[in-house]
């Protein structure tokens, strides 16, 4: 039987520390689904297209992955798909709290689907897209916390790169 996980988030942008969960996540499953969440109640700085463009950079070619785009449920997409594994990144004890909750109900909605929390490399423990996109709007160097096309998607939205 085929092992089909999904690591969804909001990817917004994709960070290492996303890039380090995607690597560590392939160890445990045979094919894994990274899914762009598109939440309607959000203001994203880059379009579910630019950020799945970004991750078809960071995954480059590898035929275990699937990179996908979803609305609605995730428990709704991940039994569309098959999938019987959520992962997702654990940072810090402020991030357990939802990340249980949200468990709960995803297991609620899909009894099939069980939640997996991976800790990233203890350098990117800090990092989020949150502080690169603030970063970045005020022209923080984000060199090393994201993919090179990802700085310079985000010098261009915040007109922050160097024209030579
Ligand atoms: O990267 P994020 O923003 O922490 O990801 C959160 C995400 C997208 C995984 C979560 O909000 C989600 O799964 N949204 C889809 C709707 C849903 O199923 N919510 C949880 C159960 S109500």
């Amino acid at each position: 039987m085929t092992r089909i996980a999904i690591y969804p988030g909001s990817f917004d942008p994709p960070t290492r520390g996303h890039e380090d969960l995607i690597r560590r996540a392939l160890a445990l499953t045979d094919r894994l689904i990274v899914a762009v969440a598109i939440n309607p109640n959000k203001n994203p700085l880059f379009s579910v297209e630019e950020r799945l463009t970004f991750l078809q950079h960071i995954v480059g070619n590898e035929p275990r992955i699937e990179l996908a785009s979803f609305s609605g449920l995730l428990a709704d997409f991940a039994s569309s798909r098959g999938a019987t594994m959520v992962v997702r990144g654990l940072r810090a004890v402020s991030d357990f709290e939802y990340e249980f909750q949200m468990a709960i109900m995803n297991r609620r909605l899909n009894p099939g689907l069980e939640s997996v929390f991976l800790v990233p490399a203890v350098d990117l423990t800090y990092l989020s897209s949150s502080l690169v996109r603030e970063a970045a709007h005020f022209g923080g160097s984000v060199e090393g916390l994201v993919h090179p096309v990802v700085a310079q998607a985000l010098a261009v939205r915040f007109g922050t790169d160097v024209v030579s």
